[in-house]
């Protein structure tokens, strides 16, 4: 068994040394590249559409219940643009290019851009879009399994973050008074 490693060690040796054009992706990643690239494509403009749609309800959210809930939009608004920040910076280190074309942006995200009018609204799309982010999340998260850990750990941590969104919309809406 150890010599089975050590003879394992000299072949990984080789194969470092071969293709480093490529940096971090050598002959041991398990998964299949291109697509892990193209779903975490989804994610960055599904993150994107995320921060334009916080940032919208931070921005208009208006009357007596809304300071807490502006500033809550607001941290959202933040944390999703560096979940925006944390799929870009993997796509690159998988040779891959982030796709922030505007124009395709909205068809790509697996959440919409759909805006509230009342205050209730605005946390009730955010809900939604925030139960539809954890759901493909865990999807993304089974799929890519032992294929691609680092990529995994990354989903695994966005999606701790949208759970923990959807949680303080869920508690915000049942603060308001007439929802
Ligand atoms: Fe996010
Ligand atoms: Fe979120």
């Amino acid at each position: 068994m150890s010599n089975d490693f050590v003879m394992r060690i000299d072949t990984i040796r080789k194969q470092a040394r071969q293709h480093i054009d490529q940096g971090p992706i050598t002959s041991s990643y398990g998964a299949d590249r291109e697509r892990v690239i193209k779903v975490l494509n989804e994610v960055l403009a599904t993150e994107i559409v995320c921060v334009l749609r916080y940032m919208r309800h931070y921005y208009v959210a208006d009357g007596l219940q809304a300071e807490p809930v502006k500033q809550e939009f607001l941290e959202h608004a933040n944390s999703e643009r560096d979940h925006a920040d944390q799929a870009a910076k993997r796509i690159v280190q998988l040779g891959g290019e982030p796709d922030l074309n505007p124009a395709v942006l909205a068809q790509r995200s697996h959440t919409e851009y759909a805006v509230g009018q009342s205050l209730a609204d605005m946390i009730k799309e955010d809900l939604v879009a925030e139960r539809i982010a954890v759901a493909s999340y865990q999807e993304i998260v089974r799929w890519l399994g032992d294929g691609d850990p680092t990529s995994r750990r990354m989903m695994e941590g966005l999606l701790a973050d949208e759970e923990e969104h959807a949680d303080d919309l869920r508690s915000l809406l049942a603060g308001l008074p007439s929802t």
